[in-house]
Formats: structure tokens, sequence, C-alpha cells
């Protein structure tokens, strides 16, 4: 018996790191699965579409049950496809993941149009169309009498929910929409039986380890000696993942940040200290003066108590990987 036994789900971008975790995961745990991924590059050059079709091999080979699909999370109707070909070959859709992404970290001052706009397709755009999808076929089952538990699960990232790293424009606003998307899509889908949540993962996985220099010396992503427990090892997401699939788990409207074991609740923007006036506006004079009583975190600080979880502490190391990620983009926008 497995948690997910009888449930049905769609994995984008599950070829490789931890879309390909969960996907394997998923199977050995009794679902069956669309396994989705274009097989591009960490940038999203190039495809291989033999990528999908060998982890659903995997999945067969360990007497799992998996199909691949090669429609880009970019392409409205090939999402529509996507949720298709679980319908057509498992008969029903209970999960989506939307996990595909890409990456193509430069400064503001040197990001090209092209890059904001193919990072933000696939993250943002990408798990608009699927969940989309699923949501219209969803509904339909509701209204069809049908109650069964259904799941999306984002993938959304540190970048853009509280960890101001340089060089994210692009795939920061992407994750801090997918981390808008999830609340408001849990709100708006309940009432199909439809529970939404997200991972905020840390992995090693060929996206990761492909991060701005400096990265992996912060993190400490490859350290870990075999055979002993590796908190870099995707199969922590995949199971954080397979548990808000299940149905027996009731959570909805939640991002979870999975690092190796631990799991932490992880809050949205929230309203914090404030100044009002009793029944009148302010005039901006006296707004400056309130505004200059309140506390204000700054997210240098933000960043400062973030790499002390990675063994950082020092104020002058993190502004100098502040630097460095700067130069090393100023360096290679002067070469181009
Ligand atoms: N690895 C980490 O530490 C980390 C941290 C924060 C967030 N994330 C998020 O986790 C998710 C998985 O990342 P990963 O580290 O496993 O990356 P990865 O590069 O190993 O895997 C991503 C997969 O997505 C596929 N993909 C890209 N564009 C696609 C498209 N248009 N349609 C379908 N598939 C597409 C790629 O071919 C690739 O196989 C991403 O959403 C990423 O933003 C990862």
């Amino acid at each position: 018996m497995g948690i997910l036994d009888g449930r049905v789900a769609l994995i984008t971008g599950a070829g490789r790191g931890i879309g390909r975790a969960e996907a394997l995961y998923f199977a050995a745990e009794g679902a069956q699965v669309v396994v989705n991924d274009i097989g591009v590059s960490s940038d999203g050059s190039g495809g291989d579409t033999s990528i999908a079709a060998s982890v659903a091999a995997e999945i067969h080979a360990a007497g799992g049950s998996a199909v691949a699909n090669t429609d880009s999370v970019t392409d409205w109707q090939g999402a529509k496809r996507m949720v298709d070909t679980a319908i057509d070959a498992f008969g029903d859709l209970h999960v989506v993941v939307n996990n595909a992404a890409i990456s193509r970290p430069r400064a503001l001052v040197n990001m090209s149009e092209a890059e904001f706009d193919a990072v933000v397709a696939v993250k943002l755009k990408g798990t608009f169309a699927v969940s989309h999808w699923a949501a219209r076929y969803w509904r339909e089952r509701y209204e069809a009498g049908d109650r069964a538990d259904r799941a999306i699960i984002n993938t959304s990232s540190s970048a853009g929910l509280n960890s101001p790293y340089p060089l994210n424009t692009n795939y920061a606003a992407a994750n801090a929409g997918v981390g808008a998307m999830t609340i408001l899509h849990s709100l708006e889908l309940a009432r199909y039986g439809v529970r939404v949540n997200g991972i905020s993962p840390g992995a090693r996985t060929r996206l990761s380890l492909d991060l701005p220099a400096g990265v992996d010396s912060l993190t400490a992503r490859d350290r870990s000696a075999p055979g002993s427990y590796d908190p870099w090892d995707p199969i922590h997401q995949a199971v954080v993942v397979a548990h808000l699939a299940s149905a027996a788990c009731t959570l909805t409207g939640q991002m979870l940040t999975v690092r190796g074991s631990t799991v932490a609740i992880t809050r949205n923007w929230s309203v914090g200290e404030h100044v009002s006036k009793e029944n009148a506006g302010w005039t901006v004079e006296e707004l400056g003066r309130a505004l200059g009583r309140l506390t204000f975190e700054s997210p240098f600080d933000t960043l400062v108590y973030l790499a002390r979880v990675y063994g950082v502490s020092d104020r002058e190391q993190v502004q100098q990987l502040i630097n460095r990620f700067l130069d090393n983009d100023e360096q290679s926008e002067k070469a181009s």
C-alpha cells in the first residue's frame, strides 16, 4: 500500500532534479504519473525529448505506472495536452505538481527583455497554464458530482519569497508570483475540492549548482559524505510533495520551506508595525516624521540572517558575495 495508491499525478519538469525525484517517489508510493519534460538546459536552450521517456522507463522498470509528455509548460495548448494525457492514459487527474523552471541570472542593468520573458514564461505562466487546464477539468468533475480530493503543489523559491540574492529579477519575480498564486488559487479552487500548496526547495540539482559563483561555498551543497544523511538530496522535497499530494492531507494555501528534514511554514508578506491618525489623512511632512518612528527591516539584514543558516554569519562575507555576483555579471556583460 502506497500513500498515493489510486492517484494520478502530472509533474512538470520531471525529467531531472527535484521533479525526477518526485516522479520516482510518487510512482513508488502507488501514483500513476505523467512525466512532463522538454529536456532543455538550465537556461532553457536546446531540448531533448528522451529525458521524459527515460524517467517513465525507470518507473516502468521498478514496476510502476507512467507516461511521458514532452509539451512545454509555456505552450497554452501544450499545457492542456498534459492534462488530457493524464485523463487519456489513466482515466483521471488528481494531482498537478508545477515544478518546471529555467534560470538566466543577470543584474537588472544587464538583463535583456528576452532573459526576463523566458524565465517568467516557464515558471509563472507555466504554473498558471497547467493549473488553469487542470482546474477546468476539476470544475467539470465536481459539477458532475465527483468529490475526489484534488491537489496542486506549486514550486516556488526562497529567491522570490524571502532570500533577496542579486541577479534574480526574472526568477525572483516569477517565484514571488507563484507564491501569490498558491494562496489565491487555494481560495478560488476550494469550492471544487482542490487544495493548493507550495514548496520552497533547496536541493543539489543542475539548477542550483548552476547558480552564480559563490553560492556553492555558501550552501555546502556538495559536501556530504556518501551513505550519510544528505540534506541536499532532492528526495526530501519529494517526500513533502507526496504528503501534500495525498488524499489524507488537509492543508491548503500553505507554502513549506524544505531543507533536508527541516520543513518550515513560510508566511506571505504580512502587515507589520503601523502608523495611523484618528479620522484624518496625513500631510506628507507628518507622514515622513511618523514613518521615522517605525522599525524597518533591511533586506541586507534579511540576507545576513539567512546566510547564518548556511554557516555564514559575517556581514562582510555576505557583502563580498553580493559584490562578486554583480562584478561577475558586469564582466560578462562587457565581454559580450
Ligand atoms: N534546486 C534548488 O535548490 C531549488 C531552489 C529553489 C527552487 N527550486 C525550484 O525547484 C524546481 C525544480 O528545479 P531543479 O533544481 O530540479 O531544476 P532542474 O534544472 O534540475 O530541472 C528542471 C526541469 O524542468 C524542465 N523544463 C524547463 N523548461 C520546461 C518547460 N518549458 N516545459 C517543461 N519542462 C521544462 C527542464 O528540462 C528540467 O528537466 C524549479 O521550479 C526551481 O525553480 C529549486
